[in-house]
């Protein structure tokens, strides 16, 4: 299958080709469409041959839920069987943005796409071309992150090639995604909201709009036995091809450390990866060193993470160490990628902290 690529501008987005794509769409094809966190697969949600056609396209377990971008807050109600007040106030605050809820699905979404289960994760991109290729798509779009599965997901429209290029009909380009990492997913089907992945919009965030809002065990610590209530946070993902490990600790003792480790492996003919940050690139003495930008800015961390992890595959590198990030803010959701990554292998280095 030849895949179509249309650079559009925001400035000017160019309605003929959005028409194409939504037509693509209605037609059971697939494509790829910027939103403010990354790229997503596109499908059309109501219709069970378009989600198969998803999971072959990226590879990804049919079990693994698909969520539906709506463009109207208002479509909502087409889909999901109750809306709490809770779910109202957030959608009134949050949407259009980075923020997934799930709620009891109606029958009209098809068990395809929500991969058995009896709610639907939902989200309004804030993004404008997103929004007018859902309406243009008849209104309501699976989309899982646009990358194969297990790879960091797509924040380019040449990410998205890397992966999917062959596999689907069209890729809409709208240049760099924004935030760079996936939404904050709340699931607001029970009694009290309970975050099931963190994002840029912060548990803070949250309950200053609707009280106490709790998070998922399986994310707090995602090394235990804990099922996950998102199923996709169960797989191994955004792996780079070279083993990743996080190092832990004072910013000096990690550089020391790293600087060894790095020297003892080139003396045994290795290649070093190093992700690194504005702050401290220049202290690396070996290794091919990335910086995710500076550390006082978490946004730029954010944007540039999963395309820096992507990066290391096109090189010789035969491991990976990257810096850690404290906790607090979006630095939760940072981490969460990063340790995922790093399939968990996490070093602290004497001095820790
Ligand atoms: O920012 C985003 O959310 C991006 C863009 C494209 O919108 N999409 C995205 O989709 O990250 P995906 O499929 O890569 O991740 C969706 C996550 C998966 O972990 C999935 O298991 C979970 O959402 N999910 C979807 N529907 C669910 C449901 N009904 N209940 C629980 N978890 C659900
Ligand atoms: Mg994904």
């Amino acid at each position: 299958m030849e895949t179509q690529i249309r650079k559009l501008d925001y400035d000017a987005i160019d309605m003929d080709v959005i028409e194409e794509a939504g037509r693509v769409l209605k037609e059971g094809g697939l494509v790829a469409f910027p939103t403010e966190t990354v790229y997503g697969l596109g499908g059309d949600a109501l219709n069970p041959a378009s989600s198969e056609k998803i999971y072959r396209a990226k590879g990804r377990p049919s079990d693994n839920p698909l969520i539906v971008h709506i463009s109207r807050k208002e479509d909502v109600y087409r889909i999901a069987s109750q809306v709490s007040k809770e779910a109202q106030r957030l959608m009134e605050v949050f949407w259009p943005g980075p923020l997934t809820l799930i709620f009891p699905k109606k029958a009209l979404v098809p068990d395809k796409t929500t991969g058995g289960l009896p709610t639907v994760a939902v989200r309004m991109p804030s993004d404008r071309i997103a929004a007018a290729f859902i309406q243009a798509a008849g209104g309501f779009v699976s989309a899982p992150s646009a990358n194969a599965s297990g790879r960091p997901s797509t924040t380019t429209a040449a990410h998205v090639a890397e992966d999917l290029k062959g596999r689907i009909e069209m890729i809409l380009d709208g240049g760099q995604a924004v935030i760079g990492l996936e939404s904050t997913i709340v699931d607001v089907s029970e009694d009290r909201p309970v975050i099931l992945r963190p994002g840029v919009i912060t548990r803070g965030m949250l309950e200053e709009v609707v009280g106490p809002v709790e998070t998922d065990q399986a994310v707090i610590a995602p090394d235990s036995a804990v099922k996950p209530k998102a199923p996709g946070m169960k797989y191994r993902h955004y792996a780079p091809r070279a083993a990743l490990t996080i190092v832990e600790g004072k910013p000096e003792a990690v550089i020391a450390a790293v600087n060894q480790w790095t020297a003892q492996a080139e003396a045994e003919g290795k290649r070093v990866g190093i992700i690194a940050t504005d702050e401290t690139a220049a202290c690396y003495k070996g290794g091919l060193v990335k910086s995710l930008g500076a550390r006082s800015r978490e946004e730029e961390i954010s944007m540039h993470l999963f395309e820096v992890l992507r990066s290391f595959d096109d090189t010789d590198v035969n491991c990976i160490y990257s810096e850690s990030f404290g906790e607090a803010a979006i630095g939760q959701a940072i981490m969460n990628r990063l340790l995922k990554a790093a399939g968990h292998r996490v070093v602290e280095v004497p001095g820790s902290k």
